[in-house]
């Protein structure tokens, strides 16, 4: 954080003494690594979190434009936080994060009553306007810096994200995300490796390494820093604490031997890796300028089988994107079968906004994206259900998390593979534990710690 940022915190601390703040969270985990970073910069200001909307003096929203059902989603909210406005004009109403960036000064035309609004790159920003002397309506929209090394309040202390770029230089022709998080820029190797060393002296034992498209990153980086994704892997790795390492998302055409062998050689590193792979159709592919086909994506699959036979896959799909025959899906279906997915983000393709996919003739009618999503999520489920019986009657290891949603006696926590189980024993959140396990379906294991002394005997 820049000294007069931090300068002007004493001041605001005073100004900012019992004022509450609620942050609504939308999309994907990079807008939940932001949140976590504006909360923590809130705090240090002096603002207490409020626990509901109506309680907040400052009420904010981290937004996400991937699909329209998201700014649908959004907008309904903000409805609200208009009410909320009116009754007490003294609140203040943020917007930051994608969609906010995507439609820029216009949020003040269509929303007046919204008080500050910017893009991701802006986060630090919020501060700055929070702790002005006048409270009109601004906006901040150019790419500055990452939000990493602000202050963060985590959702779990044993958990954290770390952000190691920004943006995107591919060029995939249904996605908003480049014009809306910008170019790709890595974050320096050295700064990286300090942030995970205080995180592990904090108390964190899992990392997830964040970007766009993670394994391209380093690209950007002058020769003095510059490193690959692999060697940057093996570097927090070898943090002291990192018990596990995950990341998220890769791209296939970047998808290197290098990355899949540090899966099999860095204790720390998950046997899970999300290879998202949008469409089985190679034609398809290409008018998604994915820049991979159906063979080389099945190529990597098979590497990755070489060198981690038991690792997880995971996936993303779009169903319905313009021009898909059902001869094309038909090649989605068949990739799901083949590869049997651990699990998968299913999307129905959603036009945005300057993006040449919108433009794009042959749009599929909407009833047809929904009977083909209907039959990807039965396969999808049926292949995971499938996957995941391999673990019944091993031993696994787990992350302890909490208590199970499902059920209070019982606990709830994530393998390496990224499942999550259920399981009977007694432990407290952070620990990591090894859990018999019993059953299985698609989504959860469940089953029961193992007792130390059976450990003993084993
Ligand atoms: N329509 C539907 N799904 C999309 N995604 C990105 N853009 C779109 C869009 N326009 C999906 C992709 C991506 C995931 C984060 O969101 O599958 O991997
Ligand atoms: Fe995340 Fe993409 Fe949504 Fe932005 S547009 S919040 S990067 S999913």
């Amino acid at each position: 954080m820049s000294a007069d940022l931090l300068g002007s915190h004493t001041v605001s601390t005073l100004q900012t003494m019992d004022r509450r703040y609620h942050v609504t969270t939308f999309g994907c985990q990079m807008n939940v690594h932001d949140s976590e970073r504006m909360q923590g910069m809130l705090e240090s200001l002096g603002y207490r979190q409020a626990e509901s909307r109506d309680e907040a003096d400052l009420i904010l929203f981290n937004t996400c434009s991937i699909r329209e059902s998201a700014d649908n989603r959004f907008i309904a909210h903000l409805g609200e936080a208009k009410r909320l406005k009116t009754e007490e004009p003294s609140r203040v109403v943020g917007v930051g994060g994608c969609w906010a960036q995507s439609v820029k000064e216009e949020v003040f035309q269509r929303f007046p009553f919204v008080d500050v609004a910017f893009g991701p790159g802006q986060i630090h920003k919020l501060a700055e306007f929070l702790t002005s002397e006048s409270l009109t309506a601004q906006g901040f929209f150019e790419f500055e810096s990452f939000s990493g090394h602000l202050p963060a309040r985590r959702e779990r202390e044993f958990q954290a994200w770390l952000q190691i770029s920004q943006g995107c230089n591919c060029r995939c022709s249904y996605c908003i995300v480049p014009s809306t998080r910008g170019r790709e820029v890595s974050r320096d190797p050295t700064e990286l490796i300090s942030e995970v060393n205080a995180l592990a002296a904090d108390g964190v034992r899992e990392v997830t390494l964040l970007g766009q498209n993670v394994n391209s990153y380093g690209r950007d980086l002058d020769k003095a820093s510059r490193i690959s994704f692999a060697e940057l892997l093996a570097r927090v790795d070898a943090v002291d604490g990192i018990d596990r390492i995950r990341y998220t998302s890769p791209h296939p055409k970047d998808m290197k031997e290098d990355v899949i062998r540090a899966h099999a050689e860095l204790p720390a590193l998950c046997e899970h890796i999300h290879l998202p792979l949008q469409s089985g159709s190679s034609k398809i592919l290409k008018k998604m300028r994915r820049t991979y086909d159906r063979q080389r994506y099945m190529d990597r699959v098979a590497l990755i089988r070489e060198h981690i036979p038991d690792s997880a896959i995971t996936t993303d799909i779009i169903v319905g994107f313009p021009g898909e025959t059902e001869a094309d899906f038909d090649e989605t279906l068949e990739v799901v079968d083949e590869v049997g997915y651990d699990s998968a983000f299913t999307f129905v393709f959603s036009p945005r906004r300057e993006t040449e996919a919108a433009t794009l003739d042959e749009q599929v009618p909407h009833a047809v994206k929904r009977e083909r999503m209907e039959r990807l999520v039965a396969l999808v489920q049926k292949r995971a259900a499938e996957r995941s019986q391999r673990f019944v009657g091993r031993e696994v290891e787990v992350l302890v998390e909490g208590q199970s949603r499902t059920d209070p006696t019982r606990l709830r926590g994530r393998t390496r593979h990224n499942k999550a189980v259920n399981f009977d024993g007694i432990a407290t959140p952070g620990d990591l534990i090894d859990v018999g396990i019993e059953s299985a379906t698609s989504q959860t294991l469940s089953g029961v710690a193992a007792k130390p002394l059976a450990r003993l005997f084993r």
